[in-house]
């Protein structure tokens, strides 16, 4: 069973298209929607149900869209949308966070770099998701009379190790080059994640392995995206730098995620799939978001959650054949240019999909 959790914004929009495509390509999936975020404390008063995390417990995999509200900015962290996702993370201690970026041909002119930059695009960044910044002592008081704020990063070398790990590993499967960021210079976290991602690489000979200063790894990637092939760093500096990798495939709107941990499901490992993008309330409740992100978090789900290879490559597949045709949603024209709707692009990619697969 997956649990589908559409959220808030543009969430419901675009995993209405990625249950869409599932749906085609695997007939035999059971889905369960469940409420989280704004949309569960309007009816529910929790971001977070008892029933939806529930539902979740009993799910193999998680199809997320976004959660998040403008009304509550000055909200206490546990009273945010946010808090839901954050809580789904640790609970289920899903760690690992694959953020791919890549180009698709067709999208060159629309990404800020040069076309033989943007050309060869094609790294995945492992973000460490349940540590950090994230999930460590929050206080914000008043202290003689000033208002202070305050908040710990904390890491165990456990921790780093297996994330670090995981990252070797996907790195064997690909490029075999794996770059870890950090920001030794400064922070003694930093100084515990070097080492011990320095002792985690003897066991991978065969990956070549380089640190780079966040700072500089955010300079690098604008100036030479090809030199990158798997990035392993910290929850905060993954986020910033996941945003920065996307936007360099021309539009956020086509970035998918996985969350994976140790859970075992039926057809591999109990993962949440979600685009790397939020709520989007510039463009909520128009259908005109890009659901690429969603769809190829999908194929994302079934490749970790369900083992299966075949029918997340046909859905990747459909995607990349959508962007060869011509088919684009707003954000990826110009202004004044026609585009398409959500579900008018999430109809050409199930065109797409129709036409590789033998009939049923
Ligand atoms: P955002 O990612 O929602 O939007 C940033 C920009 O990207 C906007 O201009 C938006 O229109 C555009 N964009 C994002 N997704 C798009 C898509 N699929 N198609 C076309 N354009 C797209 O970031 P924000 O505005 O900083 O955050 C809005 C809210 O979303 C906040 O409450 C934030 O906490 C939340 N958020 C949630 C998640 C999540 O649930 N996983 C992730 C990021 C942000
Ligand atoms: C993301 C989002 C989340 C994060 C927010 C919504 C808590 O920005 O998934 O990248 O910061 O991890
Ligand atoms: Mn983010």
């Amino acid at each position: 069973m997956i649990a589908v959790l559409p959220g808030d914004g543009i969430g419901p929009e675009v995993t209405a298209c990625a249950r869409r495509v599932l749906a085609a390509v695997r007939p035999d999936l059971q889905f369960e929607e469940y409420a989280v975020g704004a949309a569960a404390v309007a009816t529910r008063a929790t971001a977070l149900p008892d029933a939806t995390l529930a539902g979740c417990e009993r799910a193999d995999a998680i199809l997320f869209g976004a959660v998040g509200g403008t009304q509550f900015d000055g909200a206490p962290p546990q009273q945010r949308p946010e808090y839901a996702l954050l809580t789904l993370r640790k609970h289920f201690d899903l760690y690992a966070n694959v953020r791919p970026a890549t180009m698709f041909a067709g999208l060159e002119s629309r990404s800020p770099l040069r076309p033989d930059l943007a050309a060869v695009l094609d790294l995945i960044i492992v973000r460490e998701l349940t540590g950090g910044l994230y999930f460590g002592e929050k206080t914000i008081e008043t202290i003689d009379g000033v208002e202070c704020a305050r908040e710990t990063m904390s890491y165990r070398a456990p921790d780093i190790e297996r994330v670090v790990r995981f990252a070797f590993e996907l790195a064997r499967t690909r490029g075999k080059r794996l770059t870890s960021v950090d920001k030794v210079n400064v922070l003694v976290n930093s100084q515990l994640w070097r080492r011990t991602a320095i002792r985690v690489s003897a066991d991978y000979p065969d990956v070549a392995f380089d640190h780079l200063l966040v700072d500089n790894a955010a300079m690098q990637l604008v100036r030479d995206p090809g030199r990158f092939d798997v990035l392993v760093m910290e929850n905060m500096f993954g986020d910033i730098l996941s945003d920065e990798a996307a936007a360099l495939g021309g539009s956020i709107g086509t970035a998918p995620s996985a969350s994976i941990g140790t859970r075992p499901s039926r057809g591999g490992r109990f993962g949440l799939y979600e685009p790397i993008a939020g709520t989007a309330p510039d463009i909520a409740g128009r259908g005109i978001a890009n659901p690429a992100a969603a769809i190829l978090s999908a194929a994302l789900l079934l490749r970790f959650s369900c083992g299966d290879e075949a029918n997340a490559k046909t859905i990747e597949d459909s995607v990349r054949a959508a962007y060869a045709a011509g088919a684009r949603t707003a954000d990826l024209v110009s202004a004044g240019e026609p585009s398409l709707s959500s579900s008018a692009f999430t109809d050409t990619c199930l065109r797409h999909l129709r036409l590789s697969q033998p009939a049923r």
